[in-house]
């Protein structure tokens, strides 16, 4: 996720302290920085691609000038990372700077109506619409905090941002949607920022601004407003008692939980893809005459989930391909008629970079899926999308897998309206509860974590877990499985649990935890089945079933309970939610960092 810092000071230079302040925010993984200050009547600006101590040695940020500026890390979601897409950006004549951490929706719409009005852009990215659409608002208006106001009103997406202008240059102004902004107050001047870390070392005064609020900051003061009808807000600031240390996580003890509780967010933002890729990506993909689904570890799992959700919608067969086995499987059948989707997070993981390769070499079709925007995956693919959940910082994924998956939906409900196998009202009923999935997931976060802690120590000293699960439930099994080995340590086994009878049954004997991902669905008889098959063994039976199901429940000799309605084929985004919470708990109460799994690096650039 992108990092946004403002300051305004009473006296003294802002740069060292914006440095200071996004140094502060490189927790969340960036590209490029850029700095924007205000001193006689102009902004001036330093930005490019680097870490902030490469880019601020080659521009010398900390020796520019002025009481009042902004600066922001970039977390490319859309462009490359460099330094015309860098932040912050700006109006026709460079009067308006603006950074942004966030995701507009129609930008494209937005960017063709100015250029059609004269605006010239330089950059690819969506925040540079934001100051040409004040500068055209401020063409009805002289009013810069009202021209801002009629031009958020504007964007439809998600956005944290902080606006310094010549025009006014007494003031910052700052205003959020879904993005976190956190305003600080001292007796030096004020501050805002993508969150506490940034500002910590100046005050411990803070106000966090909320969903559709707009602030103007000056040195005597603050004001907020709902930006809906200017209703003026009165909030008065909370002293916080965070160590600086502790709040580079906000009030997680670990990336991995922060990451978990992130999905809701990152969800709504994997919804919000820019139209063309996503059609671009259908269109290649209904050309193909076979189609692979490739990935390693996690990223393998949303191959499998997006292979049943392929088959379901779109009548699609795509083969979910494990990456270091790729080349011997299908390395001599692949060919010109083939098309491959390289799913990966970093976006450079060898064994998929090899085998990615390798199908480029025999002619495939290589169409990339990734986190990271610039990755090599990026660069080799005939066309990508990014699915947009923001940096991961903890080993194990977590929010990035439920992102993959909810991309791939995406892209089998494009290709299945594109080939006619859905009814209008069966595309409509996929579409809501696409929108609806962030929802279940916070429901499943705020529901289930107590219960999820209490079977965690029930059964924190078996030195065996089995995870079961039967048609696409097999995938979210597999990948519960990897959460609980790579972080605790403790060996698991997960199979489609038809598989059970063919061989693995004869690891199950008594006090066994076996974990049953069964949402209602239409494998729903043969999970019974299984589960009885298990119990009569001894295992001790953990189910992920749907509320009320009292047949799972009776069954069972721990529950947890998920949300009604969620679709059997879009139930691995908010079922494997309990997983990844249960495999944390495990590793805590074994005294293990979950966010540094030994043996285990983020990203395996090495054969
Ligand atoms: C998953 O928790 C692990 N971090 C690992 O299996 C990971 O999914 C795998 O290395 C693939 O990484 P990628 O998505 O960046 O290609």
């Amino acid at each position: 996720m992108c990092g946004i810092f403002g300051c305004i000071l009473k006296k003294g230079l802002v740069a060292p302290q914006i440095l200071d302040g996004l140094k502060r925010l490189e927790y969340r993984g960036y590209d490029s920085i850029g700095v924007a200050t205000l001193h006689s009547g102009i902004i001036e600006i330093r930005k490019d691609k680097g870490t902030i101590q490469e880019v601020t040695e080659k521009l010398k940020i900390n020796e520019m000038k002025g009481t009042i500026g902004i600066g922001h890390t970039r977390w490319a979601t859309h462009g490359a990372p460099n330094m015309i897409n860098a932040h912050p950006h700006t109006d026709t004549h460079g009067k308006i700077a603006v950074i942004h951490n966030g995701v507009i929706e129609n930008f494209l719409e937005l960017k063709q109506e100015l250029i059609e009005k004269g605006h010239i852009f330089l950059s690819k990215t969506d925040t540079e619409i934001i100051p040409h659409l004040i500068e055209e608002e401020l063409k009805q208006n002289k009013i810069l905090k009202l021209a801002i106001l009629n031009a958020l009103k504007r964007l439809i997406g998600s956005y944290a941002l902080a606006v310094i202008s010549s025009l006014e240059p007494d003031k910052i102004i700052c205003a959020r949607y879904e993005s976190p902004l956190v305003l600080g107050i001292s007796n030096d001047g004020l501050y805002c920022a993508s969150d506490v870390p940034a500002i910590r070392p100046y005050t411990n005064k803070v106000i966090y601004l909320r969903n559709g609020e707009l602030a103007t900051l000056k040195v005597d003061g603050y004001e907020i407003i709902k930006i809906s009808d200017s209703t003026v807000i009165h909030r008065d600031f909370e002293e916080i008692e965070w160590t600086l240390q502790e709040s580079e996580k906000q009030d997680y003890d670990h990336y991995m939980l922060k990451e978990i509780f992130e999905q809701p967010i990152s969800l709504k933002n994997g919804l919000w893809l820019q139209e063309q890729y996503v059609d671009l990506l259908t269109q290649f993909l209904d050309r193909g005459k076979e189609v692979l689904l490739l990935g390693a570890g996690t990223s393998n799992h949303a191959c499998i989930a997006g292979s049943y959700i392929f088959s379901k919608l779109a009548r699609l067969t795509a083969y979910p391909v494990i990456s270091s086995e790729f080349i011997e499987c299908y390395g001599s059948s692949i060919g010109i008629d083939s098309v491959i989707l390289a799913v990966s997070q970093s976006g450079e993981t060898y064994d998929t970079l090899k085998a990615v390769d390798h199908a480029r070499m025999r002619a495939a079709t290589v169409l990339g899926l990734t986190n990271t925007v610039g990755s090599t995956l990026t660069r080799v693919s005939r066309a990508y999308l990014i699915q947009q959940s923001g940096p991961e910082i903890g080993v194990a994924a977590t929010k990035t897998f439920t992102s993959q998956v909810i991309v791939l939906t995406q892209i089998a409900l494009k290709l299945a309206k594109l080939r006619g196998k859905l009814s209008q009202d069966e595309l409509d009923e996929y579409e809501k509860n696409l929108y609806n999935i962030p929802y279940w997931v916070e429901t499943v976060l705020n529901r289930t974590y107590l219960n999820i802690k209490s079977i965690a120590k029930k059964y924190k000293n078996s030195k065996l877990f089995l995870f079961l699960g039967r048609g696409i439930s097999s995938a979210t099994a597999m990948e519960g499985r990897l959460k609980l080995l790579e972080i605790t340590y403790i060996p698991c086994l997960a199979y489609p649990a038809g598989e059970s009878k063919h061989g693995p049954i004869s690891v199950v004997e008594e006090k066994v935890p076996c974990v049953f991902i069964c949402p209602k669905g239409s494998t729903r008889s043969e999970i019974i089945g299984s589960i009885m098959e298990i119990k009569a063994r001894g295992a001790r039976i953990i189910s992920i079933c749907e509320e009320g199901d009292s047949e799972i429940i009776q069954l069972s000799d721990d529950v947890v309970e998920m949300p009604k309605g969620i679709p059997d084929l879009l139930s691995p985004i908010p079922y494997i939610v309990p997983l990844q919470l249960l495999s944390y708990e495990l590793a805590l109460i074994k005294k293990l960092d979950p966010d540094k799994p030994r043996n285990l690096a983020k990203s395996v650039t090495v054969p």
